[in-house]
């Protein structure tokens, strides 16, 4: 069966959203397979985020995924990947879409870096790349 890693990053954390992040996936129907509080290191996010680096949004981000702890999560279910991607919306949480995490639950708060609660993997490719580097 599929599996994928959610992140409650640390604005979702501080916030105290990680049960309504958990209570999302699991009415949708997916199952928890693996959780952890992880506070990450910069070698953890420069590998996790390697796509991005270069790009200008890439120091703020790693600044604010170590401004806190982080829930590392791995669920599992049909077509999960994509379905957990549906769950969060689209990136800006300004304009995800009302219905989503992002959307119900984010907003821009005029910092660096759009805080936006929730990762998830994009593809299988991803998945397991991702699983491999927070669930050693
Ligand atoms: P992740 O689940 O965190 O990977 O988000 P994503 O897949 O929806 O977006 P992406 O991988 O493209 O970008 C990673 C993170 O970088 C986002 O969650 C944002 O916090 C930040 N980011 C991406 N694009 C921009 C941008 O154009 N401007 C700014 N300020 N931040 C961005
Ligand atoms: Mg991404």
């Amino acid at each position: 069966v599929e599996e994928t890693l959610v992140l409650v990053k640390p604005d979702g954390v501080a916030r105290n959203l990680t049960g309504e992040i958990l209570r999302r996936i699991e009415a949708k129907g997916y199952q928890l397979v693996d959780i952890r509080l992880v506070e990450a290191d910069l070698e953890l996010l420069t590998e996790h985020y390697a796509e991005h680096q270069g790009k200008p949004f890439f120091e703020p981000l790693l600044e604010f995924m170590q401004s806190g702890p982080i829930v590392a999560i791995r669920i599992a279910g049909h077509r999960v990947i994509e379905g957990f991607r549906a769950l969060a919306g689209t990136t800006d949480p300004t304009t995800a879409a009302p219905g989503t995490i992002r959307g119900d639950l984010g907003r821009d708060w005029g910092l660096k870096v759009q805080q936006n609660l929730v990762h998830g993997s994009d593809s299988p490719e991803s998945a397991a790349r991702e699983l491999a580097l927070w669930f050693k």
